[in-house]
């Protein structure tokens, strides 16, 4: 079996990344499963120019853990990868911050991690590259001679073409993009969004298998909506932390501005508000872990939530009862699981989120006799399959805290039966079932772009015609 070379941003321990969120979690994932040589920052700052690379072993897989100069954390990754791409792709526009020099870090940096990972591919290896960081690492690998299957997962949403195109460098970031074989993405509305980016920045051709064609590169763009680790789940037993106030509603959200955590605040202020009776019987235990703090709109977001939770609390409180429970840090996966078992309700309400993995984890973590209620938002990625969530416009402050009230107020029948319907689809799309899906594809999608490079264009479609092609197919028509 092929190695596979994973490149995230992040690369944890691997006997303790299954501790970590999001990406780091999906990757430890399939780590039982496969070779994997795991690529990417250890989170240290070099303060001198040795920029060296730290091997650790565990089983048949390792971790290669680089070092980010202080200019390079600093332009790379609070620069172009969060003041640019971040906000850019979470529809932020107005919090981008177009510096000059921080393209040309992102593009250096993505450059040194491909001469490091050219020097240790082997022929048959697979290369699987995670997320914003690294949107031109593919082109620094070809560019280097590597002919190996590359394919590119984005964790993140991609936001509708006017806003990708908003971005100075569109047009070398759209070329080298053209690079990867397979390019995954979390959603159906994302491959639509990055579809017409290419057809809008580039003049690229949409073929009718659904690849893009961009002068003589072929990509080919799919959803792959990543998944969680059922089995991490069966021995979740609720927390033992319970207060005299039996009912808990749960969110627990990275401190970030996409999160929407001042609606949900308002939204359960004006619950309060408008239903008294629920006074000194819940609570809302808002677990927000610190992120980025360094760069002002982290620090801006979390002073207005502050300020949130404080008046909200001033406001109905009383000496034996506190309505909002704000913990600003970091909880081990466990016991969080735990915590999820023992609320009601998760409000789990993004501006914008590529998935959103806590959402699908309540639903894992609840007990199927007696589960609670979760309320997501439409604009999280999980809401295209977790339709049987009470789903919320976040933005829209009346109805998210219409739905606080039915959620608390759902009877046990409608509780087993949405959430009966939530836990098929989590077991279904599940991670090891994502992974091995993508590399499916990758593998496929390689020897497609070797097949048609150099050859004539052949029959493209509209990006409408294709769609329209693509559901007729997934109808079985
Ligand atoms: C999101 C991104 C990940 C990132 C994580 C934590 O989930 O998709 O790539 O690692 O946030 O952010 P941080 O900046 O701390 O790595």
């Amino acid at each position: 079996m092929p190695r596979v070379i994973v490149v995230s941003n992040r690369v944890t321990d691997l006997s303790s990344a299954r501790q970590a969120g999001g990406v780091a979690v999906a990757i430890a994932d399939m780590i039982p499963d496969q070779q994997v040589v795991w690529f990417g920052w250890g989170g240290a700052i070099s303060h001198t120019t040795d920029t060296g690379y730290g091997e650790t072993s565990c089983g048949r897989s390792k971790t290669v853990k680089a070092t980010l100069t202080q200019e390079e954390h600093d332009q790379f990754y609070l620069g172009y990868a969060n003041s640019v791409v971040w906000p850019v792709f979470h529809n932020r526009l107005d919090l981008a911050q177009f510096e000059a020099g921080y393209f040309d870090t992102y593009k250096r940096v993505n450059r040194r991690f491909a001469e490091a990972i050219a020097a240790l591919l082997r022929p048959d290896d697979v290369i699987w590259i995670h997320d914003y960081h690294f949107l031109t690492l593919a082109k620094d690998l070809r560019d280097l001679g590597v002919r190996n299957a590359i394919g590119f997962f984005l964790h993140i949403p991609v936001p509708p073409a006017q806003a990708f195109l908003a971005i100075p460098e569109h047009v070398e970031l759209a070329h080298a993009l053209a690079c990867y074989d397979l390019i995954g993405l979390q959603t159906k509305l994302d491959v639509g969004n990055l579809i017409d980016f290419f057809l809008q920045s580039v003049f690229g051709h949409l073929m009718r298998d659904g690849s893009v064609r961009v002068g003589k590169q072929s990509v080919r763009i799919a959803s792959f909506p990543v998944g969680i680790d059922l089995a991490a789940f069966s021995a979740v037993s609720s927390d033992l932390e319970r207060s005299a106030i039996e009912t808990r509603i749960v969110g627990v959200d990275r401190l970030d501005y996409t999160k929407g955590l001042p609606q949900k605040f308002r939204a359960y202020g004006k619950f309060l508000h408008d239903h008294p009776e629920f006074k000194g019987r819940v609570v809302l235990a808002q677990i927000a872990p610190p992120t980025r703090e360094s760069l002002e709109a982290y620090c801006d977001i979390r002073v207005e939530l502050e300020n949130l939770a404080g008046s909200i609390n001033g406001l109905h409180s009383d000496l034996s009862w506190t309505p909002v429970q704000y913990l600003h840090r970091t909880f081990d996966r466990e016991h969080l699981f735990s915590i999820y078992r023992g609320s009601k309700v998760a409000l789990v309400t993004p501006l914008r989120d590529g998935m959103n993995l806590v959402a699908k984890e309540y639903v894992a973590s609840q007990n199927s006799d007696d589960p609670g209620v979760l309320v997501l938002s439409r604009f999280a990625g999980a809401a295209e399959s977790l339709s049987d969530a009470l789903i919320v416009n976040p933005y829209n402050i009346p109805e998210t805290a219409d739905a606080i009230k039915v959620a608390l107020e759902m009877p046990l029948a409608e509780r087993k039966q949405r959430h009966g319907k939530l836990l098929e689809t989590i077991t279904k799309e599940n991670s090891a079932q994502w992974s091995a899906n993508f590399l499916t594809h990758l593998t496929a999608a390689h020897r497609h772009r070797l097949d048609v490079n150099d050859k004539p264009l052949g029959q493209t479609v509209t990006s409408t015609d294709w769609f329209k092609q693509k559901s007729g197919i997934e109808k079985g028509a």
